[in-house]
């Protein structure tokens, strides 16, 4: 479970390093998106949100709250779900496979409700085990899209 914290920690480092290196010692690879002035707030607002989320799926996990973890991925991590108009605006400034990639989250935070509901049933060790990966793959899904888009 450290391991899990030290992924997302190291996500969050990997977006806060970008702001400290020197432009000129190291060039920056990702594609610039812009958006629209009002839009990119809500991008920023809806991505606090998604740490937030994840760190409180990771914390409810620990204490083996896996109903909790599950509403929580369902109702907060699901970038692009049908039911979420705030990101349905935002994401439809996006390039293509940008978009893809919030699918991408959204498949993994759906998926990891999954596991999770059926680990409950299984109740073994080997069945949280997958819990854990399907919520790396969660984390993952995150730094796919920081590691090629950056907004600034
Ligand atoms: C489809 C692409 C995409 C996905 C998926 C995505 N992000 Fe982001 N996120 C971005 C981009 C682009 C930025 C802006 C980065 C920059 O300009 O340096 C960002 C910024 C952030 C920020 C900084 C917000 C701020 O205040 O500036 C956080 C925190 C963040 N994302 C967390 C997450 C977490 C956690 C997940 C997964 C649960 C996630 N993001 C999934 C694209 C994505």
């Amino acid at each position: 479970m450290l391991s899990m914290k030290l992924t997302a920690m190291a996500c969050c480092l990997a977006i806060a390093g970008t702001l400290s290196v020197n432009a000129e010692e190291m060039e920056d690879a990702r594609t610039l998106v812009k958006l629209p002035s009002g839009i990119k707030e809500k991008m920023v607002i809806i991505m606090r949100d998604h740490i937030r989320a994840l760190d409180d799926i990771i914390d409810a996990v620990q204490t083996g709250e896996y109903d909790k973890a599950e509403s929580i991925a369902e109702s907060r991590l699901g970038w692009g779900s049908p039911l979420r108009i705030t990101d349905q605006e935002v994401i439809k400034h996006w390039p293509e496979p940008m978009q893809k990639m919030a699918d991408q989250l959204y498949h993994a935070a759906s998926n990891y409700v999954v596991v999770s509901r059926n680990a409950a049933v299984e109740e073994s060790k080997g069945s949280y085990q997958k819990v854990n990966a399907a919520l790396g793959e969660v984390s993952s899904a995150c730094c796919a899209c920081h590691e090629t888009y950056r907004l600034r």
